[in-house]
C-alpha cells in the first residue's frame, strides 16, 4: 500500500506488489468467476483473467458476442455458456452486460445468486440508480466494484503490453467478510495497475460527468468549435485539422501525459505560452458552469434516465449508428481520415 497526500488529502493506493498474482489465485482458488457479457469490458477482463490462469467462464447470449467469444477460443460447454447457465455456476458474477442489458437480465441474475456469492460491477450505475434500474441485490451476497479507468480495449492492450490500467474499487456490501479480498484479487486478475478506493456513488457521478465533459462530449464540442471557426475564416481543411486535432493528439497531449501541462507549455514557443496562459482562465470561466450543470444533471438522475430510455429502445443500435455516421461525415473527421493516412507509419 502506498499512502499519498495531495494538497493535504490522504489516500491509500493498492499496488500490484501488495497482492502478487499468486496470492490472488490462492484467494480465489475456490471461486468460479462467471463473466456475464462479452462487450469491450467482458472481453478485456475475461481474456486477461484466462491468460493469468484464473478459473473463469463466460455467460453470453447467442449472436454477436457469442461468435466473438468462440473466435477468441472460449469453448462451448466448458468455458462458454448461455448467460443463465454461467450465472448459475458462478460464485463471483461479473455483471458486464451493457447497463441497459443489466436491467433486462436482473430478474434472472438475482434468481441465480446463492448465499455468499459475490456480485461484481464495473460501473456503479445499476446500483446507484436502482429506482430506475430495479437492481437491488439481496443481503446475503457481497457487492463489489472494479472500474478500470479506460475502455475494455485498453484493459486488454495494456495487459498485453505488460502494463496495467488504473482502476477504482468499492465495497458496497460485505456479507461474507471476504468482499475486500475478492474485490482486490479480482482487480489484479483482470489486469489492473494500481487501485484507488471509491464508493459506488462517487464512481458513477464522476464517470458520467467525465464522459459527458472533458473525456468525450466537451472534447468533440471544443474540437468542432475551433475547426469551424478556422474554416469559416478561409483556412484549408488540412490547416484547420492539423491545428485542432493532429497536433493535439500526436504532439501536445502526450507531453501533458508525460509530465503535466506546465511541461507541455514549457516546451512550446514563448508566443504559444503567452497565449495559452492568457486564454486558459477565460475558457475555464465559460466552461465551468456548464460542467456544473452537467454534474447536477448526473446527480439528480436525469442523465441516467436519458441513458436508460434511449439504450432500452428496440431500434437503439440503428439510431446510434445513424448518429455516429453523422459525426464521421463531419468535414473535420473526413479530413482526419485522409490526413491520418498520410502519417509516415501509414505511407
Ligand atoms: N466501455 C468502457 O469504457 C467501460 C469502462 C469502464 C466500465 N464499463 C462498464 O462495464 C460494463 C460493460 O460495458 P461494455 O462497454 O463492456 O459493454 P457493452 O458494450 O455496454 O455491453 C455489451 C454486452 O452486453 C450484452 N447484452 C446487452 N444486453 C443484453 C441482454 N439483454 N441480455 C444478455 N446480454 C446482453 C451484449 O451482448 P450482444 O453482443 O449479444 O448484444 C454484449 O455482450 C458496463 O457496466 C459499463 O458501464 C465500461
Amino acid at each position: 500500500m502506498k499512502e499519498i497526500e495531495i494538497n493535504g488529502i490522504k489516500e491509500t493506493i493498492v499496488e500490484r506488489s501488495d497482492y502478487p498474482i499468486e496470492q490472488c489465485k490462492e484467494k480465489l482458488a475456490d471461486e468460479v468467476t462467471a463473466i456475464l457479457g462479452y462487450g469491450p469490458q467482458g472481453r478485456g477482463q475475461g481474456l486477461n483473467m484466462r491468460d493469468q490462469g484464473f478459473n473463469v467462464i463466460l455467460g453470453v447470449r447467442r449472436g454477436r458476442s457469442w461468435d466473438k467469444a468462440l473466435e477468441d477460443g472460449w469453448v462451448e460447454g466448458k468455458t462458454l455458456f448461455e448467460t443463465e447457465e454461467a450465472a448459475h455456476q458462478g460464485t463471483i458474477l461479473q455483471y458486464l452486460l451493457s447497463d441497459a442489458g443489466q436491467i433486462a437480465a436482473w430478474p434472472m441474475v438475482k434468481s441465480n445468486l446463492n448465499d455468499g456469492d459475490a456480485l461484481y460491477f464495473s460501473h456503479g450505475f445499476g446500483i446507484v440508480f436502482h429506482k430506475d434500474t430495479g437492481i437491488v441485490p439481496p443481503e446475503n451476497v457481497d457487492v463489489i466494484l472494479v472500474a478500470p479507468k479506460g475502455s475494455g480495449l485498453t484493459v486488454r492492450t495494456h495487459f498485453q503490453a505488460g502494463r496495467g490500467i488504473n482502476a477504482s474499487y468499492a465495497i458496497k456490501q460485505d456479507y461474507t467478510g471476504r468482499a475486500r479480498d475478492r474485490c482486490i484479487s479480482t482487480a489484479f486478475a483482470i489486469g489492473s495497475g494500481h487501485l484507488f478506493e471509491t464508493t459506488f456513488e462517487d464512481e458513477v457521478h464522476s464517470d458520467l460527468t467525465g464522459e459527458r465533459c472533458v473525456l468525450m462530449g466537451l472534447l468533440q464540442g471544443a474540437f468542432l468549435a475551433q475547426y469551424e471557426v478556422l474554416r469559416e475564416h478561409g483556412h484549408s481543411p488540412s490547416e484547420a485539422y492539423n491545428e485542432t486535432i493532429e497536433e493535439a493528439l500526436q504532439s501536445l497531449y502526450p507531453l501533458v501525459s508525460e509530465k503535466g501541462m506546465d511541461w507541455m507549455y514549457a516546451n512550446c514557443s514563448t508566443t504559444a505560452q503567452r497565449g495559452a496562459l492568457d486564454w486558459a482562465p477565460k475558457f475555464r470561466d465559460v466552461i465551468k458552469p456548464l460542467v456544473e450543470e452537467c454534474y447536477q444533471s448526473v446527480l439528480n438522475g436525469t442523465e441516467a434516465k436519458i441513458a436508460i430510455d434511449s439504450n432500452s429502445s428496440e431500434d437503439y443500435r440503428e439510431k446510434l449508428e445513424k448518429e455516429l455516421k453523422e459525426v464521421s461525415s463531419q468535414e473535420m473527421w473526413q479530413a482526419g481520415k485522409v490526413l491520418r493516412n498520410l502519417r509516415p507509419e501509414n505511407l
